[in-house]
């Protein structure tokens, strides 16, 4: 009870404490979002943003703060301290900037390797706003149909829809009977999405707060979130339905954690995330960075490309800067703040000496996390529009039956021939047809891209060697896969039977060459149940074992732009010393009212 009255007491104080420390000032402005620009489609004037080569003389001077790894983890921390007035220095180790935001380009047509579609881009939600904060108001999105995921089941087919109402009433047309579970599960997803926001509150209180707040289960009083990060997806949903399909459409965006092991906040959020509907970048995924880079310049900062860091340098303890490689030599560049968004795991195994990963705090949370599986991406480029084609914006989730714990264990499980004759499960979508755009950068062309879960021992004798020289082998092993995967996809589209002009494979390997993602993993460190345990879930965070050194991106919280741009803003958090997040809820306050005004 007097536990109780001393949290009852806390709360109004830290909450004027907050008030009086931010004052009336937003670090967020309204005029920070500019009227539209054309979309720059100048392959030129693209690369002189997201191609500028690492040497040491276009290094700024005096730096605020430098970023490895220009994902959008790294950007979105980039930006936000440039908002603050910070000169902050992003150093990319591959040819352009983006990370898994980044596209490529072959033959004409273009591909976006990691974005394929994001949720919550409503007008005035909060992951809007923070958006086009980031990027000036100029990254625009192209909202997909009503109807944007379509999973098929075997042979059984299931619609996907968009909407507060429209989501649960799909579900229960395609799912007589199931009514009582579809309602319950709507209601546990809401009470996660409202939740959550505590787990990051206490990423950002002091760790030693966070870690009483929990052993002492004070919080547990008042939150069921703890229950449902730690619980597993499936047993949840053994305990709504023993409808399989239903429990299979339930955990249908699969991201390489069988049902059983994966947790259920995390499954639930993934499809709360798309509630509203999905959201394609206009332009490609490329605009992502494309406009990040533009503010984090205007503050004096820079973002340079063939640029791997090599070492986090440490004087007494401290980061105190990096050494990049160039032309066989090490680089030193210092600044005060050093900031990674290559993973926990580069970010302790390889950028820092070995002595630190062994300190208790670190390997305590190391040994509770494990590589993540790494994908299979086809990437195939069709002679003809969208339009012409008749590719549609909804993408298609196939699984070969409803049991996706053993579907999950063949990705991990099965030989790449065990795997090619059964393709349990696969994901199809069409960028162009989620663009109207694409037809204008690439006329009379348009593409697809299909994606499964891959282990990184199918192709890992292959590792020592770079991308085209690999060899006829490991060319002939992806090719057979890419073409059972395009079998299958064109069975569904066989109207496209004769239009394929292009297409290329991506193994776990391309993913660590190009995005230095620790054994191919898609998500970097796995998302099983150990990952959000709640002590993990506060060590995880943005600080590290090193001062001066602060984690960013898909790893400080959770995976997906949404969770990678978090990871930015919990991150400049705590390098500005500022809530931010108490910043963007008087944004979005004030956005309102303006709205409300405007309509009068
Ligand atoms: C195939 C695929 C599909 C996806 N689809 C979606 C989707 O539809 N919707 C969605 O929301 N999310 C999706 N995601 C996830 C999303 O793209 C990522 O979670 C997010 O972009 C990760 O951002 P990040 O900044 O944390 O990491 P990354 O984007 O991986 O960036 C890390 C960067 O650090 C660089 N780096 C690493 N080490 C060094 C070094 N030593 N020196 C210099 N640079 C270094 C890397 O080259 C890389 O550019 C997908 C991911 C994949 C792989
Ligand atoms: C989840 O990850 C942890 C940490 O590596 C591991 O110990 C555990 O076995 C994993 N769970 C499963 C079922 O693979
Ligand atoms: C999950 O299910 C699969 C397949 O049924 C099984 O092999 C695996 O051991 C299960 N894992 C857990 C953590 O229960």
């Amino acid at each position: 009870m007097l536990v109780l009255w001393g949290l009852l007491l806390f709360l109004p104080i830290l909450g004027l404490y907050l008030w009086f420390y931010h004052g009336w000032g937003c670090f967020f402005r309204e005029d920070a979002i500019q009227p539209t620009q054309p979309l720059v489609t100048d392959k030129r004037a693209r690369d002189k943003v997201l191609r500028q080569g690492f040497s040491q003389d276009k290094v700024p001077a005096s730096l605020d703060a430098l970023v490895i790894g220009s994902g959008v983890g790294g950007l979105s921390v980039a930006a936000l301290l440039a908002k603050a007035g910070k000169k902050v220095l992003v150093l990319e180790q591959h040819e352009q900037a983006g990370g898994s935001c980044h596209t490529f380009q072959q033959h004409g047509y273009e591909f976006d390797v990691g974005i394929h579609y994001v949720g919550q881009m409503h007008e005035n939600g909060m992951m809007r706003i923070i958006m086009d904060q980031l990027t000036d108001g100029q990254l625009q999105w192209n909202r997909l149909a009503d109807d944007y995921d379509f999973v098929m089941v075997g042979p059984r087919q299931y619609l996907i829809s968009a909407g507060k109402r429209g989501f649960p009433e799909r579900l229960k047309k395609q799912f007589p009977g199931e009514e009582e579970a579809i309602d319950k599960f709507v209601a546990m997803m809401k009470k996660v999405a409202r939740h959550v926001a505590l787990l990051g509150a206490l990423k950002i209180l002091p760790q030693w707060l966070s870690l009483f707040l929990l052993r002492t289960r004070i919080l547990h009083m008042f939150s069921p979130i703890f229950w449902f990060s730690e619980s597993s997806h499936q047993d949840v949903l053994n305990k709504l339905t023993s409808n399989k399909d239903l429990q299979t459409v339930f955990s249908y965006v699969f991201y390489g954690v069988p049902p059983n092991d994966s947790s259920f906040m995390i499954n639930s959020l993934l499809l709360h995330h798309y509630k509203r509907g999905a959201w394609y970048p206009r332009g490609g995924s490329s605009e992502i960075p494309f406009h990040m880079i533009n503010v984090i310049e205007r503050a004096g900062g820079k973002v340079l490309v063939k640029a791997p860091v090599t070492r986090i340098l440490l004087s007494n303890g401290r980061a105190t800067g990096v050494a990049v490689k160039k032309s066989g030599q090490e680089i030193c560049v210092s600044a005060p703040i050093i900031i990674s968004d290559a993973g926990i795991f580069n970010t302790y195994e390889r950028l820092l000496p070995p002595e630190i990963k062994q300190k208790p705090e670190v390997a305590s949370i190391l040994s509770r996390l494990q590589y993540g599986m790494g994908c299979f991406l086809v990437f195939v480029g069709l002679r003809g529009t969208s339009d012409e084609l008749g590719l549609k914006s909804i993408n298609y989730w196939m699984f070969q039956g409803a049991d996706l714990n053993s579907l999950m264990d063949q990705c991990s499980l099965s030989t790449l021939d065990e795997f090619c004759e059964n393709l349990p499960l696969m994901f199809i979508t069409s960028p162009s047809a989620k663009d109207p755009t694409y037809n204008l950068r690439h006329p009379g062309r348009s593409c697809m891209t299909l994606l499964t879960m891959a282990p990184y021992h199918w192709f890992s004798e292959w590792k020592e060697h770079q991308p085209r020289h690999r060899g006829d082998d490991y060319y002939n092993m992806k090719m057979k896969l890419a073409q059972k995967m395009l079998e299958r996809a064109l069975k569904e589209n066989p109207q496209l039977e004769d239009k394929v002009e292009y297409m290329e494979a991506a193994t776990p390997l391309s993913n660590e060459y190009y995005l230095r993602a620790p054994k191919g993993s898609m998500y970097s460190a796995e998302q099983n149940c150990s990952r959000y345990q709640s002590d993990i879930i506060v060590k995880m965070r943005t600080q590290t074992a090193v001062p001066g050194l602060y984690l960013t991106g898909q790893d400080v919280f959770s995976s997906g732009l949404a969770g990678a741009v978090h990871g930015g803003l919990l991150c400049a958090c705590a390098v500005l010393n500022r809530i931010l997040y108490l910043d963007l809820i008087i944004m979005k306050k004030r956005l309102k009212r303006q709205r409300m005004k405007k309509r009068d």
